[in-house]
């Protein structure tokens, strides 16, 4: 029997989460169908309700709907509270369980596929919106030796270290908030762009010096080269934009619906392919 999925969002119509989610299906051998589903911006409830009673057994959420998935949601993992937003819903007996894939889709594309370690590394992240805070905590569990925040608005990345320190826990990570302009003089073996100027071609008003010896600069946009990962190659650094984290995000959930966890490296290649083409 064939099992439904969806994506929600508002837009919805070049997500790719479709043809991800087929290519995992048919890897694994899995019988499901995913489709894009556009909610209206005020219907965002009504438009899971009528998922689940439709049988639906599942659902990605994306812009602009991961805080209402949050609030949805009547059980959250400890990921999902973490991070403040829901990108994975599963619909169950018991109700609608919210989980949040997007941390750990970035650490397996850093960790696994890259192959660079965030272990004693000094690392920047670059925004404080909710990219940022969805990434934070599982950069955080890698055991970085540094994190600096920086944002455009300081406030919002010190209000994020803020949250962190007053969690009762032992994390041995050394974690920061620093305007843009007090990066001068400092270093950083790994750079995560979480902001969405790329979207609107905005250079960010980075020093040219921020990038250590065989640094990587991460941006988790996809599908363009952004002026951040133009300055980073300057830079000498070495540079990959969101596709990997994408598809890992989706592997996440797709292994929570189906309890099986589908190869990623041949559809990163597949995409990989469609755009030389
Ligand atoms: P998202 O969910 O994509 O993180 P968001 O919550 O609106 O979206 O956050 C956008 C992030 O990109 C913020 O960190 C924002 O900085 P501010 O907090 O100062 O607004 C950052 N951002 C967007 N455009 C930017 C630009 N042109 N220069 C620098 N930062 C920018």
């Amino acid at each position: 029997m064939t099992d439904f999925y969806a994506v929600i969002g508002n837009p919805i119509e070049h997500s790719k989460s479709p043809v991800i989610h087929h290519a995992f299906a048919q890897l694994t051998h899995q019988d499901i169908q995913y489709e894009r589903v556009l909610a209206p911006l005020d219907a965002f409830n009504e438009t899971v309700h009528d998922l689940i009673s439709h049988g639906f057994k599942g659902a990605n959420v994306t812009v602009p709907f991961k805080l209402e998935a949050f609030a949805i949601a009547n059980r959250l993992t400890e990921r999902a509270q973490d991070a403040g937003a829901v990108n994975t819903l599963i619909f169950d007996a018991e109700g609608i369980i919210g989980d949040n894939t997007d941390g750990v889709g970035l650490v397996r594309d850093i960790t696994q596929n890259i192959g660079v370690a965030f272990a004693g590394k000094r690392v920047l992240l670059i925004g404080a919106g909710g990219a940022s805070e969805g990434v934070l905590h599982p950069i955080l569990a890698e055991h970085p030796a540094l994190l600096i925040i920086t944002n455009r608005t300081l406030d919002k990345a010190l209000n994020m270290v803020k949250r962190v320190e007053a969690r009762d826990e032992m994390l041995f990570v050394s974690i920061n908030a620093y305007a843009f302009d007090d990066l001068h003089g400092q270093q950083f073996d790994i750079v995560i762009n979480a902001t969405s100027a790329g979207l609107t071609d905005s250079h960010l008003p980075l020093p040219t010096g921020i990038f250590a010896p065989n640094a990587l600069a991460y941006d988790m946009m996809y599908g363009r080269i952004t002026p951040f990962m133009a300055f980073a190659l300057d830079h000498g650094a070495t540079v990959f934009g969101g596709l990997g984290m994408l598809i890992e995000q989706a592997a996440e959930a797709f292994s929570l619906w189906r309890g099986v966890r589908p190869p990623t490296a041949p559809v990163i290649e597949m995409f990989k392919q469609q755009a030389k083409a």
